[in-house]
């Protein structure tokens, strides 16, 4: 498995509401929050000029009212020296964020998380909960129903309140994991690992044998979780952008 791979499966399953493929650079945007679906996404180039592609990143994404933001996953970037040209501008990395991944292994499903196909109304609403604000919450959630199936949203609930979510989308035989969200009141109680649990045992139903995800290098508490639960770190990419 490789760097690249998880970058094009992470395209295909956490779908920004548009996407361009201009000369193997993806172009991605949406409403603007998140920086993944908001970037341009060199994976491939067989363009002639890096320059005029960057100064055309730069307007495709000023055409959305998008700052300019490169997402540059090590090993996975191309060509070899854009890191270098973003530098001359005056571009600078930040956020760097691991692209990890854990063998899928048949599981038994923990009896109670409820998993769906489509998002049901208490994932809704604990997404809304713990978004940070309106804007980040409907640009997650668009995400989320735009996921292609096999998708599957999982919910625990306790005395009827749902405290926490987490939802995985495949493409082949690599399913990512998004949303993993635990109500602050309700955390370290072992509801995350085991909404973990319910969508790999899902996810190798589906026959999708790698699991990957993508977690910000200094989110220790989320890093714990996914070493446990066998994650090792693959990559790891930066956005750059103008400060
Ligand atoms: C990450 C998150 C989902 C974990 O949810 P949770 O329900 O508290 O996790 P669990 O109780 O199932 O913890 C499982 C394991 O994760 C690790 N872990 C979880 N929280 C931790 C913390 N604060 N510090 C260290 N390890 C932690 C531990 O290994 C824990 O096992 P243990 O309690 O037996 O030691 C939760 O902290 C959260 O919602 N964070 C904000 C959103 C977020 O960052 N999501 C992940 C994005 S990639």
């Amino acid at each position: 498995m490789n760097a690249r791979a998880i970058d094009l499966a992470t395209v295909r399953t956490w779908p920004a509401a548009e996407t361009e493929d201009r000369d193997g650079w993806l172009h991605l945007a949406s409403g603007g929050v998140t920086g993944r679906v908001n970037a341009v996404w060199p994976i491939d180039w067989r363009g002639a000029d890096v320059e005029a592609a960057i100064d055309a990143a730069e307007a495709w994404l000023a055409a959305r009212a998008l700052p300019a933001r490169f997402k540059l996953t090590d090993g996975a970037y191309a060509p070899l020296d854009l890191a270098e040209r973003l530098a001359r501008r005056g571009y600078e990395a930040v956020t760097p964020t691991l692209i990890m991944t854990a063998p899928i292994r048949a599981r038994a499903a923990p009896d109670d998380v409820a998993l769906s196909d489509a998002m049901p109304a208490a994932f809704d609403a604990v997404l809304r909960a713990v978004s940070a604000d309106v804007a980040e919450y409907e640009e997650r959630r668009g995400i989320a129903l735009r996921a292609p199936q096999p998708a599957a949203f999982a919910t625990m609930a306790r005395e009827g309140q749902t405290l926490a979510i987490g939802m995985s989308a495949a493409c082949g035989d690599l399913a990512g994991l998004y949303l993993m969200r635990t109500a602050p009141e309700a955390r370290r109680q072992g509801r995350a690992r085991k909404v973990f649990g319910a969508l790999m045992a899902r996810a190798h139903q589906w026959g999708a044998r790698t699991a990957f995800l993508q977690v910000e290098a200094d989110n220790a508490p989320a890093i714990a979780l996914y070493e446990s639960e066998g994650f090792t770190a693959l990559s790891t990419y930066r956005f750059w952008r103008k400060p």
